[in-house]
């Protein structure tokens, strides 16, 4: 009964705090970057290839934490609005001679960076990693284990294709200590699923929900999105419905980011049943508030995680996945397309696979392009992390720490001088704020510190 109460409310009501942000909307739609890095991978350039990255891995002080992300670009299906760098490979030998060349790439890595290197985080996305087999996951964690040392405490998560999972796989990656796990869903309702060629019952999730329980992974996540072809609020609204009773750890909310320039199968999706800009905010306000009403927390502008979860009550940090508690500032990306964050800059491997394959396998890093980080960027990107990820920065604190000027900011706060007028932030003293209001333009207050960011010459996706 709760339930159909919340959702009559949530389907129908507008207060005047609705009709504000809604007002808003023409002014603060605009296109904004998702600031997974900052500098953001727009400003990558061949400058940085394979002799900068060996010298900067070099150069990282012993014992400093690491973080790992390793790139598995394998699915069994195509969901037509997938912007991940990923294809369709259903072969044992493909798949398994990559994870092959993924040992390698780990030892021409190590080989680089001094001993001692405690692991506290590693990451498994994709792609689908579960398309690796059980024996693809052992040699896997063979490798890392071999050449690097893990915390007793170090978060080992993966993201899952629920439809792929099997209990053997669960099992396995339990095994080799899988502690956290995200489940694709986006949407549950049939008229949406066949818009975007991703065919999936409730049911499905559940029984893969109940493997990785079973295999003592409890700490699970649940990837939605809102702003899909044929999607209403209710659409929304109803996934959650199902997918609440499972009561996951944390909720990833994401708005669907349509790129066709960079991923041409997104133009199989029927663009003319694309929601607007107005019900995707629906549709995002809707969920928020839903997944309040159950108890989950909101974290940055589009993560939930129940109230015990380190997310909700921890430090949180913005990275490649969304939102982590991972305080490594050095990761390495392995694999095609991965990305790295060292403590001099961003690097990038090779995004085709096979080019990765040939590098890898002549013996060379796969680092194509990354960009080096000036004081500048350092400055910027803490500004920018700390909204992410707090909503609000002191922005005096901020300068004093890294030896600037407050008027160095003037540009960014003339361009902040309508979003405070309308209340979407606030500045008291030097703390800048982002209002409850403003939440969902988060991405735009972001952007006036962003000290590349051309609107004109770039295109990212919808930031609502
Ligand atoms: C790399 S995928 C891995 C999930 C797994 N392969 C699956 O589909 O179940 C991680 C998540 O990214 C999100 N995602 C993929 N394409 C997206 C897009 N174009 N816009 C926003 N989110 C997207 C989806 O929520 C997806 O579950
Ligand atoms: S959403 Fe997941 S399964 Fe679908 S194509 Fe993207 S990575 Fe593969």
């Amino acid at each position: 009964m709760t339930n159909v109460l919340n959702l009559q409310r949530s389907r129908n009501s507008h207060d005047q705090a609705d009709d504000q942000l809604f007002a808003l909307l023409p002014r603060y739609e605009g296109r904004a970057p998702r600031y997974t890095s900052y500098p953001t991978a727009v400003q990558f350039t061949p400058d940085v290839g394979a002799a900068t990255y060996a010298q900067w891995l070099a150069e990282i002080p012993a014992d400093e934490p690491l973080s790992i992300y390793i790139h598995v670009p394998f699915c069994a299906r195509l969901c037509w609005y997938c912007g991940c760098n990923t294809r369709v490979v259903n072969s044992r030998e493909t798949i398994g001679g990559y994870v092959d060349l993924l040992s390698k790439e780990l030892d021409l890595v190590a080989g680089r960076l001094g001993d001692s290197h405690p692991v506290s985080h590693v990451h498994f996305g994709g792609g689908t990693p579960n398309m690796l087999s059980p024996d693809h996951l052992d040699a896997l964690f063979g490798a890392l284990r071999d050449r690097f040392e893990f915390r007793h405490d170090a978060e080992i998560a993966s993201e899952l294709d629920p439809a792929q999972l099997t209990s053997e796989w669960a099992q396995a990656a339990s095994r080799n200590g899988l502690n956290r796990a995200s489940l694709g869903i986006q949407d549950l309702s049939p008229q949406v699923q066949a818009a975007v060629n991703r065919h999936e019952p409730f049911e499905i999730v559940q029984r893969a929900s109940g493997y990785l329980r079973e295999a003592g992974i409890e700490a699970l996540n649940f990837d939605l999105m809102y702003g899909l072809p044929r999607q209403s609020v209710d659409d929304v609204l109803t996934t959650l419905d199902q997918v609440l009773t499972l009561r996951p750890q944390r909720v990833a909310l994401f708005g669907y980011a349509h790129v066709p320039w960079m991923k041409s199968h997104q133009k199989l999706l029927p663009e003319a049943e694309l929601p607007g800009p107005a019900e995707r905010l629906h549709q995002s306000l809707a969920a928020a508030e839903r997944l309040q009403d159950e108890g989950y927390v909101p974290v940055g502008f589009d993560h939930f995680a129940l109230p015990n979860d380190p997310l909700a009550s921890g430090k949180v940090r913005r990275n490649f996945q969304g939102y982590t508690t991972d305080g490594a500032w050095t990761l390495l990306g392995l694999g095609a397309s991965a990305i790295g964050r060292l403590p001099q800059g961003y690097v990038q491997n090779q995004t085709g696979e096979l080019a990765w394959r040939q590098a890898i396998a002549k013996g060379e890093l796969a680092t194509v392009r990354g960009v080096p980080l000036t004081d500048d960027d350092r400055f910027r990107r803490e500004i920018i992390e700390q909204l992410m990820c707090e909503l609000t920065v002191d922005l005096a604190d901020l300068c004093a720490r890294h030896g600037r000027d407050f008027s160095d900011l003037a540009p960014a706060l003339d361009q902040l001088a309508e979003p405070l007028r309308d209340g979407v932030a606030e500045l008291t003293g030097a703390r800048l704020t982002i209002t409850d209001l403003g939440r969902p333009y988060l991405r735009t207050v972001c952007a006036a510190f962003d000290a590349y960011l051309d609107p004109a010459a770039t295109r990212h996706s919808a930031s609502v």
